[in-house]
């Protein structure tokens, strides 16, 4: 008997060997080529071993599925199964590239269980297992560029969510369900909840059961999702949201250190975990899941009613809000929300509604309205639309308006976003005090408007007895300041029988201006910028202007041009040089703007005697304001516009040393083709200009952010990027970089401004300013990042990669710059080089 169970055993070895080595052999592959087959019982293993394809059994189940599973994990972690919904029972099932080029699956009596379907050329085509956990079919070029295979598993994604996979969403088609759970732990087929992505309004990930919403995650600010609990963690994992424009975006993510394993995924019980694989305790840790507790449930209490998990009763009315169904509401059904307390009345400006602020909470779901408003314009945006319940300002997002009721609110110990929730204005604070308030402000206000209209009137009078007198081409200003609508009327020297066409532009008199300006003194002259010279004039009534005398015929014809400008005098930001109009006269074409008493910015900048005026406060405001401008250039106007000449002496700012954006538009006045990524006419200042556009010709709003980057540099150092020509550098970038890497940043900073700073807000800047010089476009952040990482504390701010294409000292394509001596010799010159093509 011992014998027996001797050989038995000794049988069972040389089994267990054979295979052992049988599976090695096996495991040098990678890839399934046409005529091998995979048959249950072997497997594939990714090139670097991180990956395994084959036949398994989830446990407690005898099915066979083919899946992938981490080579490393003991404890099988499936990651992506094929053959979900369609197992095969017993040991028969392989794997092969099919007749027709696909990747077939097919059980023990060769029936077709399951198939890619792609759409194959060639059946030479091979499966290859990639290190990432994609498994892609390729054609039969021979490369293993999963770029260009025919058929991913990454695209048909089961219930993971692995790094380096792209989730896309439409935002035409509304949101998208990419991963769906296991029916349970046992059956990979396809189960009751789903998580994808829901674009309207800036994007979220929301879990689904069936149709409904189980859990969302808030919307994406550029960081982080503002509705997930201490995001900041995660967002070391890289998470970013890409565009590739055409309404088509997708989110992806990658491990801040490549070893780690990291997944998500969506259990088959409606839980989504994100989790680590931990090497020395082999096993997996959780980072984060959702739901996380009853509150992070969907819109737990109902509309108008807010979640707060420390509190008994968990639901709340939001103040000014009363339950529903006070019966229900008692015995803890809170499915039927709150209403309002006192009805809105939606009156004139006096009496309007307030605001009820909520802080720290998870902002409700459904937003309306996505802007770039500021915070005042927000709130007044939502006073004037009497549909609009509530409004929030979220950092990278801007103005968010909801007009519905409000959904899903959690209320957070931290974090979390500041709601204001429209109420009338007798819900905010004593009743009869606002009243009394209201009463005597009206009063007041009347008395002065009163008052005040009278004195205009008289003065307007005597004004336009002089006026008169003195020259009666000259337009008429109101007392606002407002150009009056005989501005534009049709004088002598306009354009040919057709004032204002319809359009809104405020078209001025060719003499006006010449009058406004001293006919275009030397006196008058503030300078010359990119496209002409720019000109300071006063207006009657003492409205100062400043007008750029276009100095290059525009590729465009009258009309364009004029369709243009009256565009661009729509575009308002507080961080943009306001236009006020255009006067063409032949072949003479000018833009009047607002005239900016403090110049620009290099006149501050770069002046020993007055560059102390700026302390860090003011420097920080301005690198901020300009983020902000140009924000709006390239996501909120309704142009897009991409500056493509963003320099020191373009920033203007006001008396109260606000910074503002000019010159913005010029590229488009100026015929470069906006639609086209690609142009043969090079727009934009040496130091300035991103390495692809120099070179290529290629913007984007990504070659504006370089341009910030550089002209961040230049605010922190109080230097010109080229006034490092003659030390080892050939301009502000590699000096800085060789600073910032050797841990000596601070030696950056401008010594006016030492004192005033503050070392971790500098600290910041220069590292951002860093990340935007980076050499790949694809590398720098955009400027709703940008801003955001400027703005937010405790950021942990992504490594930025040496920039080497600019910083470089005499290469080849530095000689290229400063063969064109004539026109790049002086760094305030804008340069327009026609590339041969
Ligand atoms: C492939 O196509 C067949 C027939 O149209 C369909 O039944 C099957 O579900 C498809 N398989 C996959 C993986 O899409
Ligand atoms: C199929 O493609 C492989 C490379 O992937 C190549 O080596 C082989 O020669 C090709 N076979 C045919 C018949 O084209
Ligand atoms: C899925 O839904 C079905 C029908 O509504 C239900 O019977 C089942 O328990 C659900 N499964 C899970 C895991 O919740
Ligand atoms: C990445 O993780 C591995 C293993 O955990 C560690 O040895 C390595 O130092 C890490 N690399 C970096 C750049 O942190
Ligand atoms: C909860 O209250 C709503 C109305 O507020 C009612 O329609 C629903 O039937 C109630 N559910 C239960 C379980 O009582
Ligand atoms: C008010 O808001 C609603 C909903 O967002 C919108 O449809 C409507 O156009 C807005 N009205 C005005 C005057 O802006």
């Amino acid at each position: 008997m011992g014998s027996d169970f001797g050989i038995r055993n000794l049988f069972i070895w040389c089994f267990l060997i054979t295979f052992y080595l049988f599976s090695v052999s096996i495991s040098a592959e990678n890839r399934i080529t046409k005529g091998q087959s995979i048959r249950d019982g072997e497997r594939i293993i990714s090139k670097e071993e991180r990956f395994v394809l084959g036949f398994f059994s989830p446990e407690g189940s005898d099915l066979r599925y083919v899946g992938i599973w981490y080579n490393k994990v003991e404890k099988q972690s499936v990651v992506w199964v094929a053959n979900r919904e369609n197992p095969i029972s017993g040991e028969g099932g392989d794997l092969r590239i099919g007749n027709d080029g696909n990747l077939i699956i097919l059980n023990g009596n060769d029936d077709l269980i399951w198939s890619s379907n792609a759409t194959v050329a060639s059946d030479n085509s091979s499966a290859v297992l990639m290190d990432t956990g994609d498994l892609v079919l390729l054609g039969s070029h021979g490369s293993d560029d999963p770029s260009r295979a025919i058929w991913k598993s990454f695209d048909q994604p089961t219930d993971t969510f692995l790094p380096g996979m792209q989730v896309y969403m439409n935002v035409k088609e509304g949101e998208r369900r990419v991963f769906t759970s296991w029916k349970s732990a046992s059956d990979p087929s396809v189960g009751n909840y789903s998580l994808g992505v829901d674009p309207r309004g800036s994007p979220q990930i929301v879990i689904w059961e069936g149709t409904s919403r189980k859990w969302r995650s808030g919307n994406w600010n550029g960081l982080i999702f503002v509705g997930v609990l201490g995001m900041r963690a995660i967002y070391l994992y890289g998470f970013k949201l890409i565009n590739e424009g055409d309404g088509k975006l997708y989110f992806t993510y990658t491990p801040s250190n490549s070893t780690d394993l990291i997944k998500f995924s969506i259990q088959w019980d409606g839980i989504e975990r994100q989790e680590r694989w931990n090497e020395g305790l082999e096993s997996w840790d959780l980072i984060q899941n959702h739901p996380v507790d009853e509150c992070d449930h969907y819109n737990q209490c109902g509309p108008f009613g807010k979640c707060d998990i420390k509190t008994r009763p968990l639901c709340s009315c939001i103040e000014g809000f009363v339950p529903q169904d006070w019966d229900q509401w008692s015995r803890g059904n809170w499915s039927g929300g709150c209403i309002r307390r006192k009805k809105l009345e939606c009156l004139s400006e006096v009496t309007r509604d307030g605001f009820l602020k909520a802080e720290r909470v998870k902002l409700p779901d459904f937003v309306d309205y996505v802007g770039s408003e500021d915070i005042k314009e927000c709130e007044n945006k939502c006073l004037q639309n009497c549909s609009c319940t509530a409004y929030a300002f979220v950092s990278g997002i801007n103005c968010m308006i909801w007009s519905r009721e409000l959904v899903d609110i959690e209320q957070f110990d931290e974090d979390g976003s500041t709601l204001f929730v429209r109420l009338d204005r007798s819900e905010l604070g004593g009743k009869s005090k606002v009243k009394k308030i209201v009463i005597i402000t009206v009063v007041l206000v009347g008395i002065f408007c009163l008052s005040a209209s009278i004195w205009l009137c008289r003065r307007k009078m005597k004004f336009g007895d002089r006026l008169n007198k003195r020259n009666n081409e000259m337009p008429k200003v109101g007392p606002s300041g407002e150009f009056s609508s005989e501005f534009s009327g049709p004088g002598d020297l306009s354009v040919e029988g057709q004032p204002g066409t319809g359009t809104e532009l405020p078209l001025f008199n060719f003499s006006c201006v010449a009058a406004a300006t001293n006919n275009f003194s030397d006196e008058n002259k503030l300078g010359q910028g990119g496209f002409g010279h720019v000109y300071k004039g006063i207006l009657p009534g003492n409205q100062e202007i400043a007008v750029k005398r276009l100095s290059r015929k525009s590729d465009q014809g009258l009309e364009e041009f004029k369709n243009e400008i009256s565009l661009m005098t729509k575009l308002q930001h507080r961080n943009l040089v306001r236009l006020l109009g255009c006067c063409i006269q032949g072949e003479e074409k000018m833009i009047l703007y607002e005239y900016m008493p403090n110049k620009s910015l290099d006149s501050f900048l770069f002046d020993p005697a007055k560059k102390a005026q700026l302390d860090w406060r003011k420097r920080f405001a301005i690198i901020e304001g300009i983020a902000r401008g140009i924000l709006y250039l390239h996501r909120d106007s309704r142009l897009r516009i991409i500056h493509r000449d963003l320099k020191v002496s373009n920033i203007l700012l006001d008396e109260e040393m606000n910074p503002k954006i000019s010159d913005f538009g010029m590229a488009r006045i100026f015929g470069g083709n906006q639609n086209e990524a690609n142009t043969n006419r090079v727009v934009g200042t040496y130091g300035y200009m991103a390495p692809e556009y120099a070179m290529e010709g290629l913007f984007s709003v990504k070659s504006d952010v370089y341009s910030f980057g550089v002209l961040l540099l230049e605010i922190v150092s109080g230097r010109r990027n080229t006034s490092y020509r003659s030390t080892d550098h050939s301009n502000i970038i590699g000096y800085a970089w060789d600073l910032w890497e050797g841990g000596r940043a601070m030696e950056l900073v401008d010594p006016s401004t030492i004192n005033s700073c503050n070392r971790e807000e500098v600290l910041r800047c220069i590292h951002v300013g860093m990340l935007c010089i980076q050499d790949a476009a694809g590398h720098r952040p955009n400027m709703p990042a940008v801003l955001l990482m400027l703005e937010s504390e405790n950021a942990t701010l992504p490594m930025p990669r040496q920039p080497t294409l600019t910083s470089m000292r005499h290469s080849g394509n530095a000689d290229m710059w400063n063969g064109n001596h004539d026109v790049v010799s002086s760094n305030n010159v804008t340069i327009s080089v026609i590339l041969g093509r």
